[in-house]
């Protein structure tokens, strides 16, 4: 990956006023010191997406989304890190430095790798149009010249090297290997990898080839060819059809998952150009991330066998955790051996929509998938049963339709609620990283029970510090904390070195300096935190007041430390004085 410079991002983010940033995207209403909306994120009628000018930080109590301006246009206009630095340099006027060095060559090899995808794919393009066996391939399939220019479809020749040709003046034998365009047999000189095949050209999200798909025109194995694994092309996270999708419409509403690049592009000519599928792979967290930043609604198509149910359980697997209140995901199970490519052939376009709305979500399939596979009639198999499908949603974030789905799993085992989540035991992930304080507004009541956490000192520092970072600078020396020995302190420790070295950071400065670290998960959560209204002149003492008592278990466990040692070998001068001091300070 090549580096941005920390240095830039500081002064990128100290330049983006993430108000105006999301204030171009999102009608923002100035309230007190910050400014709301109604979250872009979730559904809701009454603002809970707050936008701090002071923390350059964004925080909605409905879905919990949250971060600084990178974050903001990465979730909202999904985008990748670097895209989001970029967009955002592009609005301040700034230019994201280059740096040399390692990095610098890696961004080079990554645009030729681009730029070769860019250049084949205009090279079969051409060849579609000069190839009548091609044109009539796709023809037969029922396709337009329209959407075959939209999807930039294109043909390989059987030649063994026509694409080696027609780019060998601009790119060498390795750079061509390396973007999987061509491909070394066991002797002699690189082939084209693709030959006698429609090729799909696959975008990323800005609309870049990366990499391709490819049929083969008549019958023979294999039928599709993909582009292997390249540093910009990775099977478990691109879906095809998904750059397209959102270009023919800026407000997506809802995504279908199908299996094929021929399955998109016929509903495309059917006018339902919101499809998408994976690369020949099942469906991933990663994709199901991916799609989810776009719409809230997704509807997946499979196959009406058992192989297609098998798929659609593997997709639901992955989906639960995902599954906060507000997304819904939707299964249409097709008649056997159908896909959408021939359903909306055969049917037309009317029928596959009256599907798609009878389509069943996914808390029925979870269901109908449990009473399926276990002997409700026994105990013994209701508590089978019960040990699934705990498995199944011990990670579905909290909400409306946990909540329905563990009452209704309960009532199936012949337990209460309270029972059947107890037997669950408790979710690792979700008490760990409560914010320090309850947040102003409250957040709505948890549906299940949500153990609170202390405040810790630790806690309400990093709290402070992350609501005014400024207050470092009044501290005074803390290197004593990297010595105390409790839970949070090295963060807390590192957040300050930090503010000592760059005393101007704003918290969302903080926070990219961890961004996707276990540890800046914790600071995001922190960083919600505002100082109960009654307190806001009291900050700066509360800061000092965490550090008071921290300083005071760092002499505790400093004596306890010494005593220890005095009691097994002889203490140098410098520590007996130091323990003489320490006891005498105590009284
Ligand atoms: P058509 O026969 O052109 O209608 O294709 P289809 O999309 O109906 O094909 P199928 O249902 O057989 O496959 C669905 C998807 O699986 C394809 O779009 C490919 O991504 C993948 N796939 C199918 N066959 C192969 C294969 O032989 N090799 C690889 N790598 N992927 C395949
Ligand atoms: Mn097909």
């Amino acid at each position: 990956m090549p580096r941005i410079p920390q240095a830039f991002i500081d002064e990128l983010l100290a330049r983006a006023d993430i108000v105006d940033l999301v204030g171009s995207r999102v009608t923002l209403k100035k309230q007190g010191r910050e400014y709301s909306a109604c979250c872009p994120f979730h559904a809701e009628k009454t603002p809970s997406f707050f936008v701090s000018p002071q923390k350059q930080f964004y925080h909605c109590f409905g879905c919990g989304a949250h971060g600084t301006a990178i974050s903001f246009l990465m979730e909202y206009d999904n985008l990748d890190f670097i895209e989001a630095v970029e967009e955002l340099a592009r609005r301040a006027g700034m230019e994201v430095p280059r740096e040399n060095g390692p990095g610098h060559q890696d961004t080079q090899k990554l645009q030729r790798l681009i730029a070769a995808q860019e250049a084949a794919a205009n090279h079969f393009s051409e060849n579609l149009r000069r190839h009548p066996e091609a044109i009539n391939y796709l023809r037969q399939r029922g396709l337009s010249g329209e959407i075959a220019r939209d999807y930039r479809l294109g043909f390989a020749t059987d030649a063994r090297d026509h694409l080696i040709r027609a780019l060998s003046g601009s790119f060498d034998e390795q750079e061509l290997l390396n973007a999987g365009l061509t491909s070394r047999g066991d002797s002699g000189p690189p082939h084209d990898r693709f030959r006698g095949r429609i090729m799909f050209p696959i975008r990323d999200n800005r609309g870049r080839v990366v990499g391709f798909g490819a049929r083969l025109l008549g019958s023979g194995k294999p039928k599709y060819l993909n582009t292997p694994e390249t540093p910009v092309f990775h099977k478990g996270q691109i879906l095809y059809g998904l750059y397209e999708a959102r270009k023919a419409s800026p407000r997506l509403e809802e995504l279908l998952v199908v299996e094929g690049y021929m399955d998109v592009i016929a509903l495309a000519q059917f006018g339902l150009r919101n499809a998408v599928a994976t690369l020949g792979t099942s469906t991933t967290r990663d994709h199901l991330e991916r799609l989810f930043r776009v719409v809230q609604r997704l509807v997946f198509c499979f196959d009406g066998d058992r192989a297609g149910h098998e798929a659609g359980w593997r997709a639901l697997e992955q989906a639960l955790p995902l599954m906060r209140d507000g997304r819904q995901i939707r299964f249409l199970f097709l008649q056997e051996g159908e896909d959408p490519d021939t359903m909306v052939r055969r049917e037309g376009p009317e029928r596959l929509h009256e599907c798609i709305r009878q389509s069943r979500p996914l808390s029925d399939v979870l269901m109908e998938g449990l009473r399926d596979r276990h002997d409700i009639s026994s105990r013994e198999g209701r508590a089978a049963l019960g040990a699934e499908a705990s498995r199944l949603i011990r990670d579905m974030p909290e909400g409306l339709l946990r909540a329905q789905i563990i009452n209704e799993l309960a009532q199936l085992a012949g337990v209460t609620a309270e029972q059947f989540e107890h037997g669950m035991g408790q979710r690792e992930t979700d008490s760990r990283e409560e914010p320090a304080r309850t947040p102003q507004p409250p957040r709505p009541a948890p549906i299940a029970r949500r153990q609170r956490l202390e405040i810790t000192p630790v806690r309400l520092a990093l709290s402070v510090l992350l609501d005014q970072p400024s207050l470092a600078r009044e501290l005074g020396d803390t290197t004593w904390l990297g010595k105390l020995n409790t839970p949070g302190v090295q963060t807390l420790a590192q957040v300050l070195e930090t503010l000592g070295q760059h005393p101007h950071l704003t918290t969302a400065g903080i926070l990219e300096r961890w961004r996707d670290s276990e540890t800046g998960r914790h600071l995001l959560k922190l960083a919600q935190w505002r100082p109960p209204p009654s307190e806001e002149d009291s900050v700066p003492q509360l800061l000092q007041d965490a550090l008071k008592r921290l300083r005071q278990q760092y002499l505790q466990q400093r004596t306890e430390d010494l005593l220890a040692r005095a009691s097994r070998a002889a203490l140098t001068d410098d520590e007996k004085a130091e323990l003489k001091t320490l006891l005498a300070s105590k009284g």
